[in-house]
């Protein structure tokens, strides 16, 4: 095996690949239509091949799965469809012995309704200790029947919830899903002692879920339209939290990664300082459309926010939230944005997919680190789920104009000719959500036997990027270029090239192809929509 980089061997963060596992969907171990721990387990070896470094798990804990799980009951319990503690602990150990990381996802802005806390809260009535630790208000109007203020919701539909007592409950996303009040030390004190819990286990890292959300206001005051401050989106308050948290990480040498949506840079990179989170997705990124001005755009204004603050960028093309990339490539508007998705968008499916392989070496060759979605290195296109197969609350709470997001989170396919492509549900028993029937060319064993597929790709890209000294945390320079293409030089004469114009272009001069996103042109030009990886 060839040698690993030395700056790979410290702050490993900095430049890591970390694979996002859905468990929902990774592997189904136990035959019940639901992936779990035990499927994630004995695909280890698979992630090992891939060459990913660490991996992030999105909530694994005791939830009613009214959220994908991003409802939590219990954090300290891992919930009975996806195992036991006693496997999560031993999944991380195994992975481990297979060189990779666990990063596990805590979602302080809100917990289950089913959380032991707020069924105590509903129980206990107006003005308990017990409902302190939400956000519990009567309501306005005459009778208490409006609701206590007009804040818009994260997920369309109501933020506020009345109790058969009269008072309200506020929910910036369901209302299985009530706000915790980070006012209170008991919240305070709970989630230190869940991180230390985790770091306990083992896990290098920990994700933060809506990481921006957590203090409102003390006032709960209306949302105006445009006015400089946000009543709950980024306040003051909240970069103290994430020092006491990074105090716990260091001793734990855990890093973490916020998710952190925030269109002003200044404002998104206070979280990055040194004694705050170690990082944190890079969504402006994942939304930017495939245009060449506004990817360099959007590519120099990240290094430029990340500097001062001495964090790495990361890279992400997708997650679980957000369409899949070869079909977003695909389509016309090849943005990201929440209110424009919709059922029917039509897409290319074989544009899709050649800009997201170009797109696959664009972000590998990138200065920082990156997050890689399950199944994107498949190229898994966005499923359409039958209306009455769908199960993301997004869907619902849009009225049905959304088909939410769950034709990203479909079950993996393994195994082109097995029942459920080899996800592991046996006949007679369906996967949680139905895998379209044309997958099995999708499918790892047929990918890996094939050089062109986009499983290869990944492979063999993930493999130079462990190998090549240039690759990863390091200083990047733009090159001269055409227009519509994207040229960049890194540190020991690595070169990336992207067209992403409508003309095939002249490669740079180079010593050595090292890879590519397709077929270079019989004159050895750079087709559209295609990138180089040379060496000078
Ligand atoms: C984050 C998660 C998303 C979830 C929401 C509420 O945005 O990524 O899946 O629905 O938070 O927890």
């Amino acid at each position: 095996m060839a040698a690993v980089h030395p700056s790979r061997t410290h702050e490993w963060w900095r430049d890591a690949v970390i694979y996002q596992v859905y468990p929902r969907s990774f592997a189904d171990g136990d035959g019940d239509g639901t992936g779990d721990l035990a499927g994630v387990r004995a695909n280890l070896p698979y992630l090992r091949q891939l060459g990913v470094d660490a991996v992030w798990f999105t909530p694994w804990y005791l939830s009613p799965l009214v959220d994908g799980g991003y409802d939590v009951a219990d954090y300290r319990t891992i919930d009975p469809a996806f195992g036991t503690l006693d496997d999560a602990e031993k999944l991380i150990a195994e992975a481990a012995e297979h060189g990779i990381k666990v990063i596990v996802d805590i979602v302080p802005n809100h917990v289950s309704d089913q959380h032991a806390w707020f069924r105590a809260a509903l129980a206990a009535g107006p003005g308990s200790p017990e409902r302190e630790r939400f956000h519990f208000r009567p309501g306005r109007g005459e009778h208490g029947e409006l609701p206590p203020n007009n804040w818009p919701s994260q997920f369309s539909g109501d933020t506020w919830t009345r109790v058969p007592d009269g008072e309200w409950y506020l929910h910036l996303f369901t209302p299985e899903q009530p706000d915790l009040n980070w006012n209170h030390p008991d919240v305070r004190r709970e989630h230190e002692d869940v991180l230390r819990f985790w770091f306990e286990r083992g896990v290098a890292g920990v994700r933060i879920d809506s990481a921006a959300l957590l203090t409102k206001h003390p006032d709960l005051p209306d949302f105006t339209e445009g006015a400089d401050a946000h009543p709950y989106i980024d306040q003051d308050e909240i970069h103290d939290i994430y020092r006491s948290w990074r105090a716990i990480a260091d001793a734990y040498d855990g890093v973490f990664v916020g998710e952190v949506w925030l269109p002003d840079s200044e404002r998104f990179a206070r979280y990055l300082r040194p004694d705050e989170l170690h990082t944190a997705f890079n969504f402006n990124f994942l939304a930017c459309p495939w245009d060449p001005d506004s990817l360099r755009r959007t590519i120099d204004d990240t290094l430029a926010e990340h500097a001062p603050v001495h964090a790495p960028a990361t890279w992400v093309l997708c997650n679980h939230d957000v369409t899949r990339t070869a079909t977003r490539y695909g389509r016309e508007d090849t943005g990201f944005d929440f209110a424009k998705k919709r059922f029917g968008t039509p897409t290319d499916p074989e544009l899709g997919t050649r800009r997201a392989r170009a797109a696959a070496l664009l972000t590998l060759a990138l200065p920082g680190s990156v997050y890689l979605y399950q199944g994107e290195e498949l190229g898994l296109p966005e499923a359409d789920i039958p209306r009455d197969r769908i199960q993301d609350p997004m869907h619902f709470r849009s009225g049905g104009t959304d088909p939410g997001r769950d034709g990203c989170r479909v079950p993996l396919p393994w195994k082109a000719e097995a029942p459920s492509f080899g996800f592991g549900t046996p006949p007679g028993t369906e996967p949680w959500l139905p895998q379209p029937a044309d997958w099995a060319r999708y499918a790892v064993d047929r990918q890996s036997a094939d050089a062109d597929s986009m499983l290869t790709l990944y492979r063999t890209a993930l493999g130079l990027r462990r190998t090549h000294p240039g690759l990863g945390d390091g200083p990047m320079r733009w090159l001269p270029a055409g227009d519509g293409v994207l040229a960049f030089a890194r540190e020991h004469g690595l070169i990336c090239v992207v067209n992403l114009s409508p003309a095939p272009v002249e490669l740079p001069a180079h010593s050595a192809l090292l890879l590519t996103s397709g077929p270079l042109d019989p004159a050895g030009t750079l087709p559209p929509d295609t990138a180089a990886w040379l060496q000078a």
